[in-house]
């Protein structure tokens, strides 16, 4: 069982209550995470015998999917306290998922940026982050808590992007 991101776990008590959406949730460390400080947490992957039994668990909503066929985004019309994404990428999705986030919900996207092919995979161009490409996806809807574009070693080297940002609510705007 890998250990959740320490960019999760740093900004994950700062989601409200409710409902968490972990998209292409592979082995499910986020889904643990949010699901032990009692949110509920709807669990997307193409794959999700990682989730063990996390997937018969009363408060995980596990949907197996192809997020990749160009089918309209699966979860349009529902909003999320928190929508995490690690690790991965389909950029025509990042503006479904920025609509996703609820009011006063967090947006926590961490994931491989170009630059990576330096150390290995991923090193496709479709699967690394542009320069700033978190910071546009949010532009206009979210305020940004943090960003971090940066080389890091742990727990490998790897050329990453990160961001949590979160959805003004009405009395703060
Ligand atoms: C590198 S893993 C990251 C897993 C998890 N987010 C984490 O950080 O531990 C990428 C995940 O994306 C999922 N995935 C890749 N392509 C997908 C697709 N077309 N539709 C749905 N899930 C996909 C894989 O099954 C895998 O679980």
């Amino acid at each position: 069982m890998s250990a959740p991101s320490p960019w999760i776990v740093r900004f994950a008590p700062l989601a409200p209550a409710g409902p968490v959406l972990d998209l292409a949730c592979g082995g499910g460390r986020h889904v643990r995470l949010f699901r032990s400080f009692g949110h509920r947490v709807t669990a997307v992957d193409r794959d999700l015998a990682g989730l063990g039994e996390l997937a018969g668990d009363a408060f995980v909503e596990a949907i197996r999917t192809d997020l990749e066929t160009g089918a309209p985004f699966p979860l349009a019309g529902r909003a999320f306290a928190a929508v995490v994404v690690t690790n991965y990428l389909h950029r025509r999705l990042l503006p479904a998922l920025v609509e996703a986030v609820a009011p006063g919900g967090l947006f926590l996207y961490e994931s491989f940026a170009a630059g990576n092919e330096r150390f290995g995979k991923p090193s496709n161009p479709d699967f690394l982050l542009h320069p700033g490409e978190l910071l546009d996806a949010v532009r206009g809807a979210l305020r940004v808590i943090a960003y971090e574009d940066a080389v890091v070693t742990e727990p490998r080297p790897a050329a990453v992007q990160r961001i949590a940002a979160q959805r003004p609510t009405p009395e703060a705007t």
